[in-house]
């Protein structure tokens, strides 16, 4: 007898981005995102509002994905879902969500890590694609909005972490700076935009002094408010007249600080093969300064743009993976909002 395919529908809604995804024997066939702009008035993600954003999109969204996929409900081989860690009532949208749809159709449940899902989106491979992923064990710099770790990957489903932040994440020092410059949330892609017209080096800040595989931004957010207090009081239009680089300078220290503790982490771990995952590995800068790595005998890898943020293609292939060792999950698990890796 024929055996079917294996088909993984995976939902991602930890933040405030409602997404669905479809991977077929480990190859995405669609990736659908319905980002929640409700958000851009307060300046940041208003927990509640993103909880009432999922429940109006999960729907359309999962529906979108199954006809992009051109796969019907009753193909589904497993529902993989964010267990967490995020915003508990956001993750509570997807996996009551992920639970009725389960049962409904009589098929396993898969529950996921959100940030082993950014590091296994290097294993997100199109139909016709010869994907070249990293081999293992692997390091994996993992940045986003709520994180910022080293992690050591020896298996799609075995990693530890080696390094984290001891206070804020990258991204949300770039998010924090940019409301100084009165940016719309998330700052960090407008940053990025406007420090590739700056000086980097115009304005200096200083690095953190931790230990050589932690990372420390609370530091760096607290010297550019009062840089940016004691500039405006001499002159109130600073930030206007030097945008580009501020944006510029700040974005090299964060980058120079996050390359710094992955070429420790090669140094003490004697592994060359590096990749980056989550929200700020879109950062143009440090997509670039990996080279560096490169120039030092490192094997480099930079996920494709859409998987680098929120993303429920990168829950799907994870998904995929613990469907291949039986890892499923109950309609008794909860979502943990601070779940570890
Ligand atoms: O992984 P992600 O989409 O969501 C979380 O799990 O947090 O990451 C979002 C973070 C935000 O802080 C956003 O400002 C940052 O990633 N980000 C960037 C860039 N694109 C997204 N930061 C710097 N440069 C970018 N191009
Ligand atoms: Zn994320």
């Amino acid at each position: 007898m024929q055996q079917s395919s294996i088909i993984i529908l995976g939902i991602e809604s930890s933040c405030d981005d409602t997404a669905a995804a479809i991977i077929k024997e480990g190859k995405i066939l669609a990736n659908v995102i319905a980002n929640q702009d409700v958000h851009i008035a307060y300046g940041g993600v208003v927990p509640e509002l993103a909880s009432r954003a999922h429940q109006q999109n999960i729907v359309p969204v999962v529906d979108a994905a199954l006809k992009k996929a051109g796969v019907s409900k009753s193909e589904l081989s497993a529902i993989a879902y964010t267990n967490g860690p995020g915003l508990l009532g956001s993750l509570l949208v997807g996996s009551s969500f992920a639970k009725s749809f389960a049962l409904g159709l009589k098929i396993p449940l898969i529950e996921v890590n959100h940030m082993q899902g950014h590091i296994l989106a290097h294993f997100i491979a199109a139909p016709d694609e010869q994907k070249k992923a990293p081999l293992f064990p692997f390091l994996c710099l993992t940045v986003s909005g709520g994180h910022t770790q080293i992690v050591r990957v020896d298996d799609f489903l075995k990693m530890e972490v080696i390094g984290e932040t001891i206070d804020d994440a990258a991204g949300e020092a770039f998010d924090k700076v940019a409301k100084m410059l009165q940016l719309p949330y998330p700052g960090g892609p407008l940053v990025d935009k406007y420090a590739q017209l700056g000086n980097p080096n115009r304005f200096v800040f200083p690095h953190p002094k931790v230990d050589a595989l932690s990372f420390s931004f609370s530091g760096l957010k607290t010297s550019v408010l009062y840089f940016l207090q004691k500039e405006l009081a001499k002159n109130p239009n600073f930030i206007t007249e030097n945008l580009n680089d501020i944006c510029a300078s700040v974005q090299k220290t964060i980058v120079d600080i996050l390359i710094s503790k992955l070429k420790n982490a090669v140094k003490q771990t004697n592994i060359n093969q590096i990749a980056i995952a989550g929200g700020v590995s879109a950062n143009s800068e440090l997509r670039k300064k990996l080279e560096d790595l490169k120039n030092e005998g490192c094997d480099v890898f930079i996920p494709k743009f859409e998987f680098c943020t929120d993303n429920a293609a990168m829950i799907a292939i994870t998904g995929y993976f613990k469907f291949l060792q039986h890892q499923f999950s109950t309609q008794q698990s909860i979502p943990n909002a601070r779940m570890k890796l």
